[in-house]
């Protein structure tokens, strides 16, 4: 299984900056990129076609979108469909990432009805899920990430190829924050994430992508990237430099 180093530019770059941005991170670097990797970028829609044609030619280096709706398309203004972003060079889409949740309103259903949909519209999919401070100190981890995941793959089909699913865990108080989950939160969270998907897909689950996101940067990736059941990160802030994001997927 490919570690997955993903991007999540959130709605940060123009055209210009996001074509530059990603051609200097090929530059740095696909040359060393090892044979177990794989990058993804997630940039805003506008540019999509940018990130992608800078990515063209470069082996497992893909774009993703951050968000789609659940339709091929129809009178649904300010909504995206797979479709579409397939059309701008999009292999990957991201549901019920936190923002979505938290700041857009997003919840479980809706975001499982995304996370079947854009698998059946041939999307790689990335569910995140994660929880809020509150839910930590209250001891509700488990049950939260339990709902997330059962809510958010409950359409998905059984026989699904297990590498067009991932699952970034999240910790709402860890993104954007600068506070990092610790080893053990972390690898708690990923063993008790596989053990859901397990009981959801048997043991081609196991072949399922778990990744980590909450301030990754490029200190402290090595050591996150190396735990169980961490197949790969999903980074915000220091992923918009190629400079600093290059250090994170070849770390
Ligand atoms: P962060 O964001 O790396 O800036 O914490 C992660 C995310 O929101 O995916």
């Amino acid at each position: 299984m490919k570690k997955l180093m993903a991007a999540n530019w959130k709605m940060f770059k123009t055209w210009d900056e996001a074509g530059s941005t990603a051609r200097v991170l090929v530059e740095l670097a696909a040359a060393k990129l090892p044979e177990d990797r794989e990058v993804l970028v997630c940039p805003p829609f506008t540019c999509l076609k940018a990130v992608s044609d800078a990515f063209s030619g470069a082996d497992r280096f893909s774009s993703g979108g951050q968000d789609f709706y659940i339709t091929d398309e129809g009178a649904f203004t300010g909504e995206i469909s797979p479709a579409m972003l397939q059309d701008c060079g999009a292999k990957y889409g991201l549901t019920g990432h936190s923002e979505r949740r938290h700041v857009l309103g997003e919840n479980d259903e809706y975001i499982g009805q995304k996370t079947a949909y854009g698998l059946s519209a041939g999307l790689s999919v990335i569910l995140c899920i994660g929880e809020l401070l509150d839910e930590r100190k209250a001891g509700r981890v488990e049950e939260v990430l339990e709902r997330q995941l059962r809510l958010g793959l409950k359409d998905v089909p059984a026989d699904v190829a297990p590498h067009r699913i991932s699952v970034a865990y999240e910790p709402v108080w860890a993104i954007g924050t600068g506070e990092v989950a610790g080893p053990a939160e972390i690898q708690e969270a990923h063993a008790f994430t596989r053990k859901v998907l397990v009981s959801i897909f048997g043991e081609k689950a196991n072949e399922m992508r778990i990744l980590y996101g909450g301030s990754v940067k490029p200190t402290n990736c090595a050591e996150i990237i190396a735990l169980d059941n961490v197949d790969g990160v999903l980074v915000g802030g220091a992923s918009l430099q190629s400079e600093s994001f290059s250090q994170i997927v070849l770390a």
